[in-house]
């Protein structure tokens, strides 16, 4: 039966074709973030009405209920949310942060809600350096209460719901709180990644306990129960965010961190206290007659995603088609490109001063374009010199960046019967966060993607700790319009490499017309630093000799993308989600 089913599956890929009605394409196999996972083939659902992907099928389980219910875009992304941070707690949840985009189809207006954690007021730019000054290890600085910035998630659900719910919120704890109390099957990926952490996660006795009881490792299939959790969602359900962000659990958060055995950190009630989610304006790029649309700083998302593609515009792609080396070496190269500048000059703007406008400005854009007209891999790759925002200051220098993000991270797409869309990527950063966890949910360990060096010879780096700054995020939660109506809402995790999962997924999309499941299943293949990176196992292996020849190192290895879509056209939704992981989509 399941041959049969991977059969239908990878037939109906090749072939384009969509599943209607509930979908679909679970994985029941791990796929893991580490290397020896395997994946299995996807198909696309199609609705006429709402449609909801996430990275669990329990989670867009949760958010069909509130659609089928009446329940709006972000009534079904709440629902969701608290669903993740049960059965998929290793990626996202209330301990964490988001980015939201959502395109209010009344008003006909893109927005964007950043709910990323912020530092604490007591953190300084050596945060993540020991007394001579140099940076501490990466995992080092991961474990433990230091790495933990307050959580935005909380608030952002409120905030959205506020703004563009029509259920009651009660209502929207229903299913977390229900799967909590009377426990789900622990799924493969979980039990693949609990196992394969091992001892990092027995580090603390509460987060041992949760994952390791009777001290061996959860098993696939098996029923958890996390009441703790369920008490959590209760408060909140009867008290809104400030049961979370005041009152017994934010002491106990704070407790929590600030007495870590490891690594205590600096978190305060004040912290807190005074968190604000951030509305924003969208940031968004021209590409091929379309705008690419998505958060702005402090993500690097869509500033990176659209010097990418603006490089990209002046290049018959569609003409080299995705098996043609010179078709990768272009993408290569442009995104090594952008990965420069993001180095550079991308940080939480309220902190900083950033050349926002001047890295899409289309001279700009033209004239790094331009860099790629040779025939090989670029030797060398540098920031440029776009123009500064604020003409009356001097532009200040920046040393670059030195965050290492890993893969890590969940994706939630929805499209409601009034056609509300939206796009949330969320995290706890790291693969089960700080590991310290509190109230039945892991603390995020966000802190560690700021840059570890805070100064090079004097010069600062943009992207340093400060008090109250939100580190720089690679996530890209995106709505791409055409003629200003959205045809497609995506998103990835998977750290610094999610900005190329999306920009992969758009290519394959619109410029090699594939349908938006085989874009999101063709081989991952991307650049950030010097070497071009290859999915292993795939056809994007072929490449290997021709990027070489070309100039580049490649680097074959797993690369466990995590893209939720919905394709907008045609008095149709094609809910798509990614087969490396156990996404569904459901649509009506
Ligand atoms: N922590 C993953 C990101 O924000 O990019």
């Amino acid at each position: 039966m399941k041959r049969r089913t991977a059969l239908f599956t990878t037939l109906a890929l090749y072939l384009g074709l969509a599943t209607p009605g509930l979908a679909q394409q679970a994985s029941d196999t791990l796929a893991p973030e580490r290397p020896g996972g395997a994946s299995a083939a996807g198909a696309a659902v199609t609705g006429k009405s709402w449609m909801v992907a996430a990275a669990n099928p329990l989670a867009t389980q949760a958010g069909a209920e509130m659609l089928r219910a009446g329940g709006s875009a972000v009534d079904a992304m709440v629902a969701v949310q608290l669903v993740l941070g049960l059965v998929e707690p290793q990626s996202s949840g209330i301990g964490g942060g988001a980015f939201l985009v959502y395109w209010d189809a009344k008003e006909r207006k893109l927005t964007t809600f950043d709910g990323r954690e912020t530092a604490p007021m007591a953190a300084t730019p050596l945060l993540f350096q020991n007394e001579k000054g140099e940076p501490l290890g990466f995992m080092a600085a991961v474990v433990g209460g230091r790495s933990v910035g307050t959580p935005g998630t909380p608030r952002l659900l409120e905030v959205a719901h506020r703004r563009f719910g029509k259920l009651a919120w009660r209502r929207l704890f229903e299913p977390a709180i229900g799967l909590a109390e009377q426990g789900f099957d622990v799924s493969p990926r979980l039990a693949g990644l609990v196992a394969a952490e091992g001892d990092a996660l027995k580090r603390f006795a509460s987060t041992a306990n949760y994952f390791f009881p009777d001290g061996a490792p959860l098993k696939t299939g098996a029923i958890l129960k996390n009441p703790a959790y369920a008490a959590t969602l209760h408060t909140l359900a009867d008290e809104g965010a400030d049961g979370f962000y005041s009152g017994p659990l934010a002491a106990e958060i704070v407790r929590t961190v600030r007495e870590a055995p490891a690594n205590p950190g600096l978190l305060a009630e004040s912290d807190l206290a005074t968190f604000r989610v951030k509305e924003r304006a969208p940031v968004c790029a021209p590409y091929r007659g379309l705008d690419v649309c998505g958060m702005g700083p402090p993500s690097s998302g869509a500033l990176t995603l659209g010097q990418i593609l603006g490089m990209l515009e002046p290049y018959d792609l569609k003409a080299l088609g995705p098996s043609s080396p010179e078709a990768w070496r272009l993408i290569a190269d442009a995104s090594r490109l952008a990965f420069a500048d993001r180095n550079r000059y991308m940080a939480d703007e309220d902190f900083v001063p950033m050349p926002t406008r001047g890295l899409l400005a289309t001279d700009y854009l033209k004239a790094r374009s331009e860099l790629l007209r040779g025939d090989d891999a670029l030797p060398e790759v540098a920031a440029g010199t776009p123009k500064w925002d604020h003409a009356r200051l001097d532009p200040p220098a920046y040393a670059d960046d030195a965050a290492l993000e890993l893969p890590s991270t969940s994706q939630i797409v929805v499209v409601d019967a009034e056609g509300n869309v939206l796009s949330m990527t969320t995290t706890i950063e790291n693969g089960f966060g700080s590991r310290l966890m509190v109230g039945g949910f892991l603390l995020n360990n966000e802190l560690t993607d700021f840059s570890f060096k805070s100064q090079e010879n004097g010069v600062p780096v943009a992207n340093r700790v400060e008090p109250g700054k939100r580190p720089r995020s690679s996530m890209t939660p995106t709505i791409v319009l055409r003629d200003g109506e959205p045809v497609l809402t995506l998103g990835s995790p998977g750290g610094s490499q999610i900005i190329g999962y999306v920009a992969k997924t758009l290519i394959s999309h619109f410029d090699w017309g594939m349908d938006i499941q085989a874009a999101i299943s063709a081989p991952n293949v991307l650049a950030r630093f010097d070497a071009v990176e290859l999915e292993k196992g795939t056809s994007a292996e072929a490449l290997e000799p021709g990027l070489k020849a070309l100039g580049f190192p490649v680097k074959i290895g797993e690369m466990t993308s995590g893209v939720q879509a919905i394709a907008i056209g045609d008095g149709e939704l094609r809910g798509a989600a990614d087969p490396r992981r156990e996404g569904i989509a459901i649509g009506e």
